[in-house]
């Protein structure tokens, strides 16, 4: 069992997609006793054992709404030592988000200012959060930089990001003992290189590379949305960043607060390769690392999707010391290895 002692950190939804992914390099890279709160509304346990078999260690779970302002004060005030908070917990589709936003601001904003208002009262000085390129809404300029203006959101989702990261500021600014990462992920994609854990979205999933496996093994059926845009093929250009990758920057990003390497208490960083991929150009990696022709068709533009994207990653590199490893076709082939893994199961 973790030790009473080390200094705990809460990784909240750390069943999904990149929480897990993110305890697997707190566990295999950090001394700290990892504490996950999910209440698997897009997830399953399942994770957790993954987590464990990859790692061989072990780690506590609670699972409760973060909604509900009771039972997290209860829950979370049994802990002992907590440093630091990891938020992932949130809904993310783009498309659901754009028919129920409501939904969207109930659930991503109570559970943020319930675990803000519990970190102030305890004394809690560091905040990870996990923010979205879509704050940027169509940028006008690309690559987007920590500076470039953000527009107006292109849905209630990436509105719910950008609501998060200014009440992250305003509690950051009155409380200076207070310190704050704000990650703004690009498109996070891929699976622990083992093939063992990956995305794994409980509903049909709404997000392109899960889409993409599930075709290629006959699960789903892939259409691009859009290829009238004004970029190089048509189709809608994106920074598609390996989950590991975007894992690791949150250790890095974690002990920079810790350390208390922040120059100011909060800090913002863009977490993307750099590089702009069209949604036909992932088709082909896809294609190329799994030696399987997708059948896919062109269909209408999706509501609520910016046209491209992509970013300028110096400021994460030069703080956070953070450098991106995988390739877009190492993505491609970690999905592949965890979907076929999926299947034989
Ligand atoms: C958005 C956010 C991203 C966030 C993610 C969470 C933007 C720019 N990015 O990603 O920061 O992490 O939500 O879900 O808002 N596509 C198809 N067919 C499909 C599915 C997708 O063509 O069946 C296309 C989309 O039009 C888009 C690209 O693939 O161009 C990626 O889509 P998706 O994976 O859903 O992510 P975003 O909406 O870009």
């Amino acid at each position: 069992m973790p030790s009473q002692n080390l200094s705990t950190i809460i990784v909240t939804g750390g069943a999904g997609y990149i929480g897990s992914h993110t305890i697997i390099e707190l566990l295999t890279k950090t001394n700290y006793n990892v504490i996950s709160i999910d209440n698997f509304s897009n997830s399953t346990a399942k994770s957790y054992q993954r987590i464990k078999e990859i790692t061989n260690k072990s780690f506590e779970s609670l699972d409760f709404d973060l909604c509900n302002e009771n039972q997290l004060v209860t829950q979370l005030s049994k802990i002992k030592n907590i440093i630091g908070i990891i938020h992932f917990a949130a809904y993310k589709s783009v498309p659901e988000s754009v028919t129920n936003p409501l939904l969207y601001y109930i659930n991503n904003l109570n559970s943020l200012n319930n675990l803000l208002k519990f970190a102030q009262e305890q004394k809690i000085e560091n905040f990870i959060f996990s923010s979205s390129c879509s704050v940027y809404g169509n940028a006008e300029n690309l690559p987007v930089t920590e500076e470039t203006p953000l527009k107006k959101a292109e849905s209630s989702y990436g509105h719910t990001k950008q609501i998060g990261e200014d009440i992250i500021n305003f509690v950051c600014k009155a409380n200076p003992n207070f310190n704050a990462v704000l990650l703004r992920y690009f498109n996070p994609v891929g699976a622990h290189p083992s093939g063992k854990i990956g995305e794994f979205p409980l509903n049909r999933p709404n997000n392109l590379v899960p889409i993409i496996t599930q075709t290629a093994v006959g699960k789903n059926s892939l259409t691009v949305f859009g290829n009238d845009f004004d970029t190089r093929d048509g189709s809608c250009i994106r920074d598609y960043i390996h989950v590991s990758d975007i894992a690791d920057a949150h250790v890095k990003a974690l002990n920079y607060l810790i350390e208390r390497k922040n120059k100011n208490n909060v800090s913002l960083f863009n977490l993307g390769t750099g590089n702009g991929v069209s949604v036909l150009e992932a088709i082909k990696s896809f294609e190329k690392v799994s030696g399987k022709k997708l059948n896919y068709t062109i269909g209408p533009r999706r509501e609520g999707d910016v046209v491209a994207i992509y970013a300028n990653n110096n400021l994460a590199k030069k703080e956070l010391n953070w450098n991106p490893e995988f390739s877009l076709d190492d993505m491609m082939l970690s999905a592949w290895k965890w979907q076929l893994n999926l299947e034989a199961e």
